[in-house]
């Protein structure tokens, strides 16, 4: 079991979803949380239920898009929480556009949380780092849609690719710093986010049912099921921990068998 005990970790978008499944994860391994997200009520109800399950953690009210808000963000996470050890940047959003009709609005928004948000915190965070001498960790959420462009996703997929390439400029850039930047790759994953994919599939006629297009994506995975959150706890242990102290650069797909990259 890597030993994460009393490492300080921010999470964003730990609201809900795959952040909220990651807080609870590691907050269980003895770290100390930041549950960062844009709603401060689904962050204080993360951060609520892992204090009553005898895990440590605070919550923060932040948009990842706001450089001011990620600085503060921060700061309140050292102060509660003693020196940064690692961040999961995994805020994001997603919108079913099909191809030819996605508009400039679209692309700006799509990129400023999942590729603007991104660099920010990875900026904020490595000059923290920095500052600490101690090396950390920096985990990206990208998405097997940062691997493989599929519509009607493209933006969302073009700005997953980004954080891929952040992902490894980062990583080759300050290792010397003993800060090791790695992504992570979902498929498609039981949240709410999905329920918005498949909602957008019906409502471009692509599929008639709901849930059709989760099932249909699901039914593609060697493994044979549905992913759930909790599904990326495991990878998420790793990339935070010193088990995987001689990784970097690397964005791992977790989709039980999606895609092969
Ligand atoms: N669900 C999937 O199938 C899937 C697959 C691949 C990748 N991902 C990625 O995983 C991450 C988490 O996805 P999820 O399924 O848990 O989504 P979700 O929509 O359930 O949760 C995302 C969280 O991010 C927060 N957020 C959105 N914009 C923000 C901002 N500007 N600042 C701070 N917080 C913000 C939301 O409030 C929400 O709590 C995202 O980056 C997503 O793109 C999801």
């Amino acid at each position: 079991m890597p030993d994460l005990k009393d490492h300080n970790i921010i999470i964003t978008g730990a609201g809900r979803g795959i952040g909220a499944a990651i807080a609870r994860g590691l907050a269980q391994d003895g770290a100390r949380i930041t549950v960062a997200d844009l709603s401060g009520e689904t962050a204080e109800a993360t951060a609520a239920a892992i204090r009553d399950a005898g895990g440590q953690a605070i919550a923060v009210k932040v948009d990842v898009t706001d450089r001011a808000q990620v600085r503060a963000m921060i700061a309140a996470s050292v102060a509660a929480h003693g020196p940064l050890a690692s961040i999961f940047n995994n805020a994001g959003i997603v919108q079913v556009k099909p191809f030819l009709t996605i508009t400039e609005d679209d692309w700006r928004v799509m990129h400023d949380v999942n590729g603007l948000g991104v660099l920010i915190a990875m900026q904020e965070v490595i000059e923290t780092f920095q500052k600490q001498g101690k090396g950390g960790s920096i985990i990206n959420t990208a998405s097997i849609g940062g691997k493989l462009g599929t519509e009607p996703l493209a933006h969302y997929c073009a700005s997953k690719f980004g954080v891929v390439a952040l992902t490894q400029a980062a990583a080759r850039t300050f290792g010397r710093d003993g800060i090791r930047v790695n992504a992570i790759c979902p498929g498609n994953v039981a949240t709410d986010m999905w329920k918005k994919i498949d909602e957008g599939f019906r409502e471009t006629g692509l599929t008639s049912r709901e849930n059709e297009a989760f099932e249909k994506f699901a039914s593609t995975a060697a493994l044979g099921r549905p992913s759930y959150a909790e599904d990326l706890v495991g990878i998420s242990r790793f990339l935070a921990s010193s088990d995987s102290g001689f990784v970097t650069g690397q964005s791992i797909v977790v989709d039980g068998g999606t895609i092969f990259s």
